[in-house]
């Protein structure tokens, strides 16, 4: 079995991952900031080095401002729904995943007027089309780092200067980078990050956060109100970080494995993470280009992609080739219009969408050869020809 599918969540983990998680349950899963028992503290530990781990990750000065979401998606609905009134107007693209996409077009019903902003047909995003668009309403941008459909890396830090100046706090969605391209919430202008912990952070499903910088401090509502553990004496929702965004109990046993995740990832190190994943990138680009009937969404540059490549072959569906080399080479990819319609749209690929091959650390150019040679093999063969 060849695992092609790290974009939707990353697999295998390291070692350490379910180890961490079983030993969380078996030796102190007790509940975080809750008891003042010592099973409970050691808990509250381990949440904590999980936060630092994120904050340093990030180049995020404060563990205490890193808000643990049960994924990205809740940390954006945070983000956008809880920074944003009628009246306001925020600015996002046209490659953005339905997590984006689907809390702005509720929060239009609501008075909120939303521009999105077309990037070129390889999913590249002009900074100059950003700041056209700033108006004196704006109040947020959000962008993803990586498109989730073709990789295109998206030019965070000059976005993040336009915004420097101004009332407008700049979100980025870190789905497809997190553990996988370098982030530096300060150096790049990023006021929230939202993340996931499932994919290139190596953690498990259930796992995610908004890293909230200091200019985003004060200016978000919390979805959610309930015990925190703190001001226990009191029916008002606490206003301090983090526990205004973290009611109910956490999802600790997940937060010990994503600790041991961000473990793997400084470990291995973040550069040296980003070149196995564009080599491996570069020589599946190459491969495909090289296979008559073959077309390639995207930059087709390893240099401006995180490691996700989206590709179509004429004369058969999205979803026939994913089952086919499936079938024929145990191949795991996913086909179709992975949650991100508009990105689909200005691809030039909506609505049948399109063959997506995301490669993580554990992926081998034995295993791109291998992918290579069955996508070949199916592009000149007809279709129903048998294998
Ligand atoms: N957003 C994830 C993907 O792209 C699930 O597959």
């Amino acid at each position: 079995m060849i695992y092609f599918d790290n974009a939707a969540t990353s697999w295998p983990k390291p070692e350490a991952v379910p180890a961490a998680m079983e030993l969380f349950l078996r030796a102190h899963g007790a509940n975080p900031g809750r008891s003042g028992h010592a099973l409970s503290i050691q808990t509250g530990r381990i949440v904590f080095e999980a936060r630092e781990r994120v904050a340093r990750l990030f180049g995020h000065g404060d563990p205490m401002s890193v808000v643990f979401t049960k994924n990205a998606t809740e940390a954006l609905n945070l983000a956008l729904q809880g920074s944003l009134q009628p009246g306001h107007h925020v600015i996002t693209s046209t490659m953005e995943h339905n997590s984006v996409l689907r809390p702005l077009r509720f929060l239009e019903g609501r008075g909120v007027t939303v521009t999105r902003v077309a990037c070129a047909a390889d999913g590249c995003l002009d900074p100059a089309d950003v700041a056209q668009s700033i108006t004196a309403r704006t109040r947020l941008i959000v962008l993803s780092h990586a498109s989730n459909v073709v990789g295109t890396l998206c030019p965070i830090a000059e976005i993040g200067r336009l915004t420097a100046d101004r009332e407008i706090l700049f979100c980025v969605d870190a789905a497809q980078s997190a553990g996988a391209v370098p982030i530096d919430m300060a150096t790049m202008g990023i006021d929230l990050l939202a993340f996931t912990g499932h994919k290139s952070l190596y953690g498990p499903q259930g796992t995610g956060g908004l890293c909230i910088g200091e200019r985003a401090r004060g200016r978000l509502r919390p979805l959610l109100h309930g015990g925190t553990g703190s001001m226990s004496d009191s029916d008002v929702h606490p206003d301090f970080l983090p526990d205004c965004f973290e009611a109910g109990t956490l999802n600790a046993v997940g937060l010990a494995g994503l600790a041991a995740g961000l473990e793997f990832v400084e470990e291995r190190g973040l550069e040296a993470i980003r070149k196995h994943e564009a080599a491996l990138t570069a020589r599946l680009i190459a491969g495909l280009r090289a296979i008559p009937g073959v077309r390639i969404l995207g930059t087709c540059d390893a240099g401006q992609q995180a490691a996700v490549v989206s590709f179509n072959v004429d004369g058969w569906s999205c979803s026939e080739v994913a089952q086919t080399i499936e079938d024929r080479a145990g191949i795991c990819c996913r086909a179709g219009l992975h949650c991100a319609p508009l990105a689909h749209r200005q691809l030039g690929t909506f609505p049948e969408g399109t063959v997506r091959f995301s490669m993580g650390i554990f992926n081998t150019e034995t295993e791109i050869a291998t992918a290579l040679g069955a996508v070949r093999e199916l592009a000149v063969q007809p279709k129903g020809g048998g294998s």
